[in-house]
C-alpha cells in the first residue's frame, strides 16, 4: 500500500508507459516484488481507464471462469496481479481491443 502522504520517486518506466500507450494494445509492466509497479500502474486510472485487481477473489474467479467474456467486458483497464489467472488471454488483434496494463508480480 502506499501511504497518501508518501513522497514518490520519480520512475522513468513511467514514460515509457505512456509512449507504449500510445500504440500498444497491451502494455505489461513487470518488475521485482515491492518494486512499485501497483503505484506506477496506478498513475494511469482514468475515468475511461479502470483498476482492476486480481487479488479480489471475486474478479479472479470470474477471469477464471470465463477468461474471454471478462476481456469482452472491459474498454481499457489495467489489470493487475494477472500472473493470478494462469489462462488470462491476451486481447485479439481487432483495433478495438482493450487496452491493458499489466502488472505482474512474480
Ligand atoms: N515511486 C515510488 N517512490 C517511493 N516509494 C514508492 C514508489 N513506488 C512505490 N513505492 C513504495 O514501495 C512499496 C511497494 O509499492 P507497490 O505496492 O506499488 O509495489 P508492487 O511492485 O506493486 O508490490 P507487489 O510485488 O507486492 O505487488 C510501497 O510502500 C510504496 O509506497
Ligand atoms: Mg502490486
Amino acid at each position: 500500500m502506499t501511504a497518501p502522504t508518501a513522497k514518490l520517486f520519480p520512475r522513468c518506466a513511467a514514460d515509457r508507459v505512456t509512449t507504449a500507450l500510445k500504440d500498444t494494445p497491451v502494455v505489461m509492466v513487470n518488475g521485482p516484488r515491492q518494486g512499485g509497479k501497483t503505484t506506477l500502474v496506478r498513475e494511469f486510472v482514468s475515468r475511461d481507464r479502470t483498476y482492476i485487481t486480481l487479488d479480489d477473489d471475486t474478479v479472479l474467479e470470474s477471469v477464471r471462469n470465463d477468461p474471454s467474456g471478462f476481456m469482452r467486458g472491459l474498454d481499457m483497464a489495467i489489470v493487475d496481479e494477472v500472473q493470478r489467472a494462469q489462462n488470462f488471454c491476451a486481447p485479439s488483434r481487432s483495433p478495438s481491443t482493450p487496452t491493458v496494463v499489466r502488472d505482474v508480480s512474480y
